[in-house]
């Protein structure tokens, strides 16, 4: 009975909730009824090109002048990201947005705060040529004078060294970097006691304020697009004009995508500070009480603040995903 009743109310509430293109993965959730579902334990890619990949992403001739990675900005070791509102490029310019996480990346439906990069193979074209200054000519002529590099290519790829298998490879890793056995997927899987009462408590607050129904599905995001900051604006003075030509609206030119981005996933959030796409926001606390009153038009109490980031902190997983 009183799982019935919890059912249907958050049935009410989803459905309650500002149109976000719900899209019915209750089925699909292991537990009943939940909006989020667990990364996967293993990614299932191929592990000699995934192996490859890794190199690559490491490799500092990827960029104009070999003084940058992808791993520069996005660091294995520091939950694959550089920390910074604003990197700066392998050419000396400075990024117009913050670095976000390369780790389950893969599930997002789209790449890139505002999601012009539809595939990782797309987004990997567009951090040689803008992150890493570079471009594939000089990749590829590079990389064909390392004997390693030759041999592992001609065994695993038809046609070699070349662009599309540079691409192939590092997106292949990039789908090997996933973050599974957080506590609240331990949780989700039938682990009643890995998280505490107030974490559960902040994913009842989660579900019951709405928050789920912008983040949700594996990555709770990344499978939705929505307008920031939709009753009230988010983030400190100036920012407002920025977003104008960073949204969704900068390459669609649909006038409906103003203001528009991708909500992102929010796994290892506690670890990828700072917060949105502008990258002002230094706290997830802070960051919690302005989405709940631009997102949602309610302002919280310190107390289901703090119910709220406890959850998300329930949220960092184990970097891995490699199958037995
Ligand atoms: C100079 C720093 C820098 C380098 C080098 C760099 N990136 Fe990024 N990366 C960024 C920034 C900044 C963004 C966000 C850009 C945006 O959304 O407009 C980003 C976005 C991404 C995303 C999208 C994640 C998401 O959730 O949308 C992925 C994946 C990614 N980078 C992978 C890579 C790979 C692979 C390489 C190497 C080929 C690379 N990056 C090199 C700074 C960098
Ligand atoms: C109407 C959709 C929507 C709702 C509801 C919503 N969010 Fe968001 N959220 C977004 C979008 C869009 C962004 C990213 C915007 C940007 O920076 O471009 C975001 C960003 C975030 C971030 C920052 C993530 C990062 O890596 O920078 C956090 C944390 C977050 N939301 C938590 C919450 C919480 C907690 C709630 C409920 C109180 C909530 N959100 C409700 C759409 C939503």
């Amino acid at each position: 009975m009183a799982m019935w009743w919890s059912s249907v109310k958050s049935r009410v509430v989803l459905a309650g909730v500002i149109g976000c293109g719900w899209t019915g993965l209750l089925a699909a959730a292991p537990l009943l009824n939940e909006p989020v579902l667990p990364v996967p334990v293993c990614a299932g890619v191929n592990a000699d090109k995934s192996l490859l990949g890794k190199r690559l992403f490491h490799d500092f001739r990827l960029s104009m002048n070999n003084t940058m990675s992808c791993a520069t900005c996005h660091p294995l070791d520091q939950w694959g990201m550089d920390g910074l509102s604003r990197n700066v490029r392998a050419d000396d310019s400075r990024a117009t947005m913050h670095t976000p996480t390369v780790y389950n990346a893969a599930f997002n439906i789209a790449q890139f705060w505002n999601g012009r990069a539809i595939t990782l193979e797309e987004q990997v074209d567009e951090a040689v040529r803008v992150d890493l200054g570079s471009n594939w000519n000089d990749v590829v002529r590079k990389l064909s004078l390392d004997a390693d590099y030759r041999q592992d290519f001609a065994r695993l790829y038809r046609g070699g060294i070349q662009a599309v298998n540079i691409r192939d490879a590092l997106a292949t890793f990039e789908r090997s970097l996933i973050t599974p056995n957080s506590r609240f997927d331990r949780y989700l899987r039938g682990e009643e006691e890995a998280l505490t009462r107030q974490e559960k408590q902040g994913y009842a607050l989660f579900k019951g304020l709405g928050c789920v129904s912008c983040h949700q599905g594996i990555n709770l995001g990344g499978n939705l697009f929505h307008r920031f900051g939709l009753l009230q604006r988010i983030g400190p003075e100036g920012t407002d004009d920025e977003s104008g030509e960073l949204d969704r609206f900068a390459f669609t030119r649909n006038p409906e995508d103003q203001g528009v981005f991708k909500v992102p996933g929010l796994r290892n959030v506690a670890r990828t500070a700072p917060y949105f796409h502008h990258g002002q926001v230094a706290t997830l606390e802070e960051a919690v009480t302005l989405m709940a009153r631009g997102q949602l038009g309610r302002r919280l109490t310190m107390g289901e603040r703090d119910l709220l980031v406890a959850f998300l902190r329930s949220l960092d997983g184990m970097p891995g995903g490699e199958c037995p």
